[in-house]
């Protein structure tokens, strides 16, 4: 090995004979050198000891040079430099050898030449220049794999804490819309069961009198009663207060649905019926569906209870949800589904579409964050990454069937975990 305290390079010269070693001996002066008497035993000595070049002879009892090389270069240090010293005048050989990872090559003629030092040289230096830009392609690919990973992890930073505050500040918009509306909502509720027994009462007081009265009933009035169509009026009240109090119950539902869903953020377990988040969900993208005239198809299998996050079901089956109505025109059908597997031990969420399909070459891209082809303002490109994150964090995982112009059916495959740390 090149040794520091002498600045000398180690060189194997391997030459059979002994009158040649001398010539080396002078003419590599300069160098380090050892000597090996055949090709099995600079073999050997290459395998256990470290030289920084190889002077390797063609023509060699035994095992012959181009026998050597080849054995040095399918070895454990391929790199080691090799000259090749060949007969005189045989160009050919020496060609040869230098396509099969010699060096360099001096002939016989040349050995007692300053030639032989400076092939050496030369290729100790293009060795020692090949190491270093080796290195430093190394060291570059290293930092391209550290910036990129670096970069990667900034993407995702970002990407969390964008969707983290866009799902916030909806939380926090749905949660005051709720507040709002609940207000008006439990004080209408309230009066409608006053009025519900108050207007019985006037009811029992207006029989009462025209009870008593009967055909005393001065004409005006009687003509009065017949205008307002009393008999109907006063038969239809019950029927009036009874869908009011339907429709006001149907509000109570959609305000639950709307707290139920601006609890997003809440990184809490629960033991859930699946099936809940699906129908929160879907009362929160009611709105959009009814606006685009679309059919929506609830299908909902009966589940067993199962420990998972429910705000954050809500957030995946709103992205599906959501990128299913963006993708249909108006008249189309969307179908969401839940599903049982035959073991038990899992259960799907199935959202269909009978959109466009996602095209072959947007396939592979879908997950990534930031990776949308809506137009700006429309998608942040961040739902579907979302919703893999949290499908990987619940253990399951998450599968796209697309064909262009037929349609696009993600499932969302969830393990069903009734005995989780977290929900005990
Ligand atoms: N059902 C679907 N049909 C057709 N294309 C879809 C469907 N779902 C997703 N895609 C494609 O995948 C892309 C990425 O979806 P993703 O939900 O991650 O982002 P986005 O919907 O564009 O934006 P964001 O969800 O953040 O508002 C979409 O831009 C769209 O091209
Ligand atoms: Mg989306």
């Amino acid at each position: 090995m090149f040794d520091p305290g002498t600045g000398q390079s180690r060189v194997l010269v391997i030459e059979d004979s002994k009158v040649d070693q001398l010539v080396y001996r002078r003419t590599l002066h300069e160098f380090d050198l050892e000597f090996a008497d055949s090709g099995e035993s600079g073999l050997e000595r290459i395998a256990a000891e470290r030289f920084d070049l190889v002077v390797l002879d063609f023509h060699l009892p035994r095992l012959n040079g181009d026998e050597v090389l080849a054995r040095i270069k399918g070895g454990s240090d391929p790199e080691l430099p090799v000259v090749m010293v060949t007969g005189g005048g045989n160009e050919n050989v020496a060609v040869e050898m230098l396509k099969r990872g010699a060096s360099d090559y001096v002939t016989k003629d040349d050995l007692h030449t300053p030639r032989v030092a400076s092939a050496v040289r030369g290729a100790l230096e293009r060795h020692r220049l090949d190491l270093a830009r080796r290195r430093a392609e190394d060291e570059l690919r290293r930092r391209k794999d550290e910036l990129e990973t670096a970069l990667r992890k900034l993407q995702e930073a970002q990407a969390h804490l964008v969707q983290s505050e866009k799902m916030a500040s909806l939380g926090q918009l749905v949660a005051g819309v709720a507040h709002e509306i609940n207000n008006p909502l439990s004080y209408v509720t309230n009066n409608l069961a006053v009025l519900d027994r108050d207007v019985g009462l006037v009811v029992k007081m207006m029989a009462a009198y025209r009870d008593h009265l009967g055909p005393a009933l001065p004409e005006s009035i009687a003509e009065a009663e017949r205008d307002c169509d009393l008999d109907y009026t006063l038969s239809n009240l019950d029927r009036l207060i009874a869908s009011t109090r339907q429709g006001l119950r149907r509000v109570g539902e959609i305000v639950a649905g709307l707290r139920d869903f601006s609890r997003l953020d809440e990184a809490e377990q629960k033991m859930i019926d699946p099936n809940d988040p699906v129908r929160t969900t879907v009362e929160m993208v009611r709105f959009h569906v009814r606006h685009r005239e679309i059919k929506l198809e609830v299908d909902l299998a009966p589940l067993p209870q199962a420990c998972c996050n429910p705000g954050q079901l809500n957030q995946v089956l709103l992205n599906l949800l959501m990128n299913a109505i963006q993708a249909v025109g108006p008249g189309a059908s969307i179908a969401v589904r839940t599903r049982l597997e035959p073991d038990g031990s899992a259960f799907r969420y199935e959202v269909v579409d009978d959109g466009p399909g996602i095209p072959e070459s947007v396939l592979g891209k879908i997950f990534d964050p930031f990776f949308t082809t809506k137009p700006q303002g429309v998608g942040t490109g961040l739902g579907l990454w979302i919703t893999y994150n949290i499908v990987q964090e619940h253990g399951g995982w998450i599968e796209v069937q697309t064909a262009q112009g037929t349609g696009t059916t993600f499932v969302v495959t969830l393990p069903i975990r009734a005995y989780a740390a977290e929900c005990s």
